[in-house]
């Protein structure tokens, strides 16, 4: 794993934005993992920017999300197709039908689950993928457990992580108890992989991650086994290692 700890915020976006930047300018086709939360805001913004400034275009780029609400239509303002079209999207030229988020709404789940792992067979591999992580070690929304599933599949939400993601819902009660999120092993396959991580919270959990043993107990750090990781973390969340 290669850790970076950045001077601010901004240059971890700078960073993160930079490497996707680069990699569609070698392969404008690539296929990108893309990640929902507070952690990708800025470096979305970023991307919009250099798009905006002609540096970078998504015009035949492909993109597969991590995970989905269950029982959010994709309209619903928090659903996670929303706020990907609402960060990124809608200021970017990548075409919608080259998107994917999971539907959480679909009538049939595991149908839905097996059309995303089809989707990343179909334009993929993953070529970067964007991750952030919970406060319990969580990838996508694969949370710490005895055994953890490999690929995309129906999760129940730990209190924990819906009472994080409250903050977006204003009320507990109306986030959703399960969600559709890509395995840890759908996830491992991505070719290269970016984890961010900013603010003094998460550095305990960032720590056990990447310095601990490898655990279910911890899905982040299952990324140790994988050979092509950068971690990026600001002051705060890299404050362990310095
Ligand atoms: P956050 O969530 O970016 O909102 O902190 C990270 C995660 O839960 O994976």
């Amino acid at each position: 794993m290669n850790i970076r700890i950045l001077n601010s915020r901004e240059d971890l976006n700078a960073t993160a934005a930079a490497v996707i930047a680069s990699l569609l300018l070698n392969k404008p086709q690539a296929m990108l993992g893309l990640a929902t939360g507070s952690t990708p805001i800025g470096i979305y913004r970023q991307l919009v920017e250099m798009y905006r400034k002609g540096q970078v275009s998504f015009a035949r780029a492909y993109s597969v999300n991590l995970d989905e609400y269950v029982g959010l239509p994709p309209e619903h303002p928090q659903s996670y197709r929303s706020f990907m079209n609402e960060h990124l999207f809608q200021h970017i030229d990548i075409p919608l039908a080259h998107t994917r988020v999971p539907d959480g709404n679909a009538a049939d789940l595991a149908a839905e689950c097996a059309a995303h792992e089809q989707a990343i067979l179909d334009h993929g591999p993953v070529d970067v993928q964007l991750l952030g992580i919970g406060h319990n070690g969580h990838i996508g929304f694969n949370e710490p457990g005895q055994g953890l599933k490999g690929a995309t599949h129906v999760v129940d939400l730990e209190e924990g992580t819906r009472a994080a993601n409250a903050r977006f819902f204003g009320n507990i009660a109306d986030v959703p108890k399960q969600a559709v999120t890509m395995g840890v092993g759908t996830i491992l396959k991505a070719k290269q992989i970016i984890l961010v991580a900013f603010g003094a919270d998460k550095a305990d959990i960032v720590k056990q991650a990447f310095t601990g043993p490898v655990t279910t107990e911890c899905p982040a750090s299952l990324l140790q086994c994988h050979p092509n990781v950068l971690i990026l973390l600001d002051q705060e969340a890299g404050g362990w290692l310095i």
